[in-house]
């Protein structure tokens, strides 16, 4: 089968890695694709959310099956227009993509099935938020209801910082037109995770649980990024919260999607805080997370095409996914000043030593290659992934691998893991 992988980050790299490994599989193609995905698969000068161009290219080309990394392409309807010229792609609609695309539509839909989350008000004006505010009480989380590349929710301590919050969204616009309205959230407490589930519109089988850690500096302070680093298995996302997660919020989820017409199917990712009242929905996207996909796939013993064309397929049986034991951890080296503003360009070098590293894989994030070199090529820029016995061995191999690379004005977390190790401490 042809392939054709669209994005260009360390999630894109973890497919192509994935997918060259499926007995399915004899060419992929990758657009944009980086340096490093362009040692895997063969790169096209096609942007991610250039819709008419892939669809294009997928024809020419006579591609088997597109997989689409970003939220973009998505919510732009992708699927929907591959699908119109018969051609297989992976994902949601544009209408079940409505999941990401608008929390306000997010929330209305979990709110109509039942579904634990947040107390939420929809606002338009900065008084409709210091209303929300007084109903719902400090702390309180404030979101603009579209796409915002993860920078778009606020938590707000004080209300000064609620008023800032509302004032930058819905008044200046710092994210356009997706600040037409926010959500205004309960601050909930407790551990996140992230559930990953395949679906084909009706049943779900969730993958490896994981974790992210979202904000920039050890001991998760400073901004938020796009994730810093994940493991895999979250050991808070014990058996029984798996269960809840699937009955109180995955099954609703779907159940509510096939109701208005817009079944779900391809990779849902719930975002979800374990509180002492079991689990709850932060955020819902319509596809795999980056970084936790690296950390995931790593663990996947089974053909990622074969779990892929199930979703898309009349099967009723799911395939049935094997995972080794092993855990797994992904460490990202960002370019100094991420997120915000960097400098690219930056020479890497330790890259073929870490190549030799059993149980250690490199996914690129954003990397270029000229002369036969890898320069960093935005922030998030390598995905340092390893497996090990147990979840200390796989930290301390990522770190030893890590302790090879360099770039200038590098930054990396030194504490990728943390909160699972201590959980774990705590039982043995
Ligand atoms: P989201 O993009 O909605 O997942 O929000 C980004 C991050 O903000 C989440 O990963 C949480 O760390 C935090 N967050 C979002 N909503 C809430 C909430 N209601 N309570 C506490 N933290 C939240
Ligand atoms: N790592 C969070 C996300 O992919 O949205």
């Amino acid at each position: 089968m042809k392939i054709l992988v669209v994005g260009s980050g360390g999630r894109e790299h973890a497919f192509v890695w994935k997918l060259a490994h499926s007995r399915y599989v004899t060419k992929i193609f990758c657009a944009p694709g980086n340096g490093g995905i362009s040692r895997q698969a063969e790169c096209v000068p096609i942007k991610a959310d250039d819709i008419q161009a892939l669809l294009d290219f997928a024809k020419k080309e006579r591609i088997d099956l597109t997989v689409v990394g970003p939220e973009a392409p998505l919510v732009a309807g992708i699927v929907d227009e591959f699908s119109k010229s018969g051609l297989k792609v992976f994902g949601p609609s544009k209408r079940a993509a409505e999941l990401e695309a608008s929390k306000n539509f997010a929330k209305e839909l979990m709110k109509k099935n039942g579904v634990p989350t947040a107390g939420f008000v929809t606002c338009h004006s900065v008084e409709e938020v210091f209303a929300a505010t007084d109903r719902l009480g400090l702390p309180i989380v404030v979101k603009a209801d579209g796409l915002a590349a993860g920078k778009g929710v606020i938590i707000c301590e004080t209300k000064e910082s609620v008023e800032q919050a509302a004032k930058s969204i819905l008044v200046d616009r710092l994210f356009g037109d997706s600040g037409n309205s926010v959500v205004v959230e309960e601050y909930l407490e407790g551990e996140e995770a992230s559930i990953l589930v395949l679906t084909d519109g009706e049943q779900a089988i969730p993958l490896a649980s994981s974790q992210d850690h979202k904000r920039v500096f050890d001991g998760d302070r400073g901004p938020n990024t796009g994730g810093m680093g994940a493991y895999s298995p979250a050991p808070v996302v014990t058996a029984e919260i798996l269960e809840s997660v699937m009955q109180k919020i995955i099954y609703p989820v779907l159940g509510g999607m096939k109701a208005i017409g817009a079944p779900y199917k391809g990779i849902l990712y719930a975002g979800i805080m374990v509180t002492s009242q079991g689990p709850k929905v932060l955020e819902f996207n319509v596809r795999f997370g980056d970084p936790e996909t690296q950390a995931v796939l790593a663990r996947l013993d089974s053909d990622l095409v074969e779990a892929m064309l199930w979703t898309l397929s009349d099967d009723r049986e799911p395939p049935k996914l094997k995972w080794t034991s092993r855990p797994s951890v992904c460490v990202v080296m960002v370019s100094g000043g991420y997120p915000g503003n960097y400098e690219t360009g930056k020479l890497i070098t330790g890259l073929p030593a870490v190549g030799q590293f059993k149980d250690v894989v490199v996914f690129h994030a954003a990397t270029k290659m000229t002369d036969n070199v890898y320069l960093t090529d935005g922030g998030r820029v390598l995905g340092v992934t390893a497996l090990g016995q147990d979840l200390k061995m796989a930290i301390d191999r990522a770190y030893e691998a890590i302790g090879l690379i360099n770039f200038d004005e590098m930054h990396f977390r030194r504490d990728i893991g943390w909160r699972a190790l201590k959980r774990l401490e705590s039982v043995s």
